[in-house]
């Protein structure tokens, strides 16, 4: 029997938008497995953003329900909530948002440092992180002394240092061109079925979208598995 991971359920989002209500999600369901590679296509506009956010527990839903490892995000409490994403989930964005000001090193320690870790052990971890994302070399760099798909790789070894049950990504390679984005859409493959981890991917690539497990199509609202 697979483990559930993240399941939506009957998941609505409306905007209250005067003088139009704006329904952009209309009753999603989705169930994510341990280890699934699940890519979400849609045009721009249709909800794509919307329903990684929802699934994240980052937004709350005007109908459904959201539930990580069994567990509703609308029955938590604030600190819960948060404490269930910071320990299960990490996040990939278009823009990297990493710390200008610190190294590479640092910018994959912060999650554990937050997480009250002492520095020099959040940073061997993150070390060793930052080697599997084939940055070896770059360990000590500034953010502003890295290229894009550097940027990128950094930003996943973020996301991927507290182990995640699952990485969210949203148009993780947007930014990037069709070697390097290639190249980071493929690593973070690599490395979330490596650690059996599930991975949800938001991408306009049908290409890149091809490499996954599952596909699914946002589409008025709904969401169709792509077969
Ligand atoms: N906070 C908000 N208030 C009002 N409307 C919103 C809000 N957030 C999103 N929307 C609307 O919901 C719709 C879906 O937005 P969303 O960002 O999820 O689209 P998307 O599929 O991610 O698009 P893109 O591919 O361009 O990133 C859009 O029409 C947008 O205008
Ligand atoms: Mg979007």
């Amino acid at each position: 029997m697979n483990k559930i991971v993240l399941r939506a359920t009957g998941l609505t989002r409306k905007f209250l938008e005067a003088p139009n209500e704006l329904t952009v999600l209309n009753g999603v369901n989705l169930t994510i497995n341990e280890g699934d590679s699940v890519a979400i296509l849609g045009a721009s506009g249709s909800g794509k953003s919307t329903l990684l956010h929802l699934l994240g527990g980052l937004d709350n839903p005007s109908g459904g329900e959201v539930q990580l490892m069994g567990e509703s995000f609308s029955s938590m409490q604030e600190r819960d909530r948060d404490r269930a994403r910071n320990h299960s989930l990490g996040f990939v964005y278009q823009f990297h948002h990493l710390l200008q000001e610190f190294d590479a090193t640092d910018n994959v320690a912060m999650p554990l440092m937050i997480s009250r870790m002492d520095k020099s052990q959040a940073r061997d971890i993150a070390r060793t992180v930052l080697k599997k994302v084939g940055l070896g070399s770059r360990m000590l760099h500034m953010p502003s002394e890295l290229s894009g798909g550097e940027r990128q790789r950094v930003a996943i070894a973020r996301a991927l240092v507290i182990k995640p049950k699952c990485l969210l990504a949203d148009e993780p390679t947007g930014n990037l061109d069709g070697a390097a984005a290639s190249a980071v859409f493929d690593l973070m493959i690599e490395l979330t079925t490596a650690e059996s981890m599930s991975f949800i991917v938001v991408t306009h690539d049908e290409s890149l979208a091809a490499r996954c497990s599952r596909r699914f199509r946002l589409i008025q609202g709904q969401l169709a598995e792509v077969l």
